[in-house]
């Protein structure tokens, strides 16, 4: 998005992604778990956040509905909400990711245009990313089919959003665009927590987010 004022100039900063990576042992990136209400992208995204703390890594989670109790507080469920919802997660989950932290985020993100637009601002490929690092981007599919989370249903939601109770509710009235292609794939019904967590932290060794000290 570009700036509504004409006469704002971008400041930039004197440390470098490479010192900050020195630093931190670690490249800033940004996980984007996307997936059904109920599919296990909040439970993933704090067991991963807490191996990557014991391994000494740098991480935080960015959480759909805890941001929108506060940043995102104005926002409902219409496409455009949740549109809008994801573009503000993107512009800060692009921050904390050229502040180095392994940024988390889970939100359903149900839209294909819109976790587009996401890699974009992060990647600093999209418009009005001023001169902004380009950041690491990789999309987490959490791929549960629907019964299997509404079998969950950790907050009975999908059963008041059966019984008319909730509008807009993502995969009983409102869609869910699956991922085509995404860089990785967890599948919860067969897999477990641990299992999830560790295929994310291999994904981050292979591609050369965490390094040890010296190594950077
Ligand atoms: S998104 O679609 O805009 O990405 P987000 O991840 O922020 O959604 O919020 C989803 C969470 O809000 C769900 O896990 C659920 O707890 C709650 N929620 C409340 N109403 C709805 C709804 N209509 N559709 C989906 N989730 C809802």
């Amino acid at each position: 998005m570009n700036p509504k004022s004409e006469n704002i100039v971008w400041h930039a900063a004197s440390v470098t992604a490479d010192d900050r990576r020195r630093v931190m042992n670690q490249q800033g990136c940004v996980l984007w778990m996307s997936g059904l209400s109920g599919s296990g992208k909040s439970t993933i995204a704090r067991a991963l956040e807490n191996a990557l703390l014991q391994l000494g890594h740098a991480a935080y989670v960015l959480d759909g509905d805890n941001i929108r109790h506060g940043l995102n507080a104005d926002l409902d469920f219409s496409p455009a909400a949740r549109s809008e919802n994801i573009r503000r997660v993107a512009e800060v989950a692009a921050l904390f990711a050229e502040a180095g932290l392994i940024t988390i985020t889970a939100f359903i993100s149900p839209y294909a245009a819109d976790r587009q637009r996401a890699r974009d601002i992060i990647t600093g490929t999209g418009s009005g990313t001023g001169g902004r690092a380009s950041g690491r981007f990789f999309e987490v599919f959490v791929n549960t089919p629907l019964a299997v989370c509404e079998s969950r249903d950790p907050k009975a939601l999908y059963a008041k959003a059966r019984a008319g109770e909730i509008p807009d509710f993502t995969g009983i009235s409102s869609p869910f665009e699956a991922p085509a292609s995404p860089d990785l794939e967890l599948p919860t019904a067969t897999m477990t927590v641990e299992t999830a967590v560790r295929r994310v932290i291999g994904h981050l060794e292979k591609t050369g987010i965490l390094t040890t000290k010296g190594e950077a």
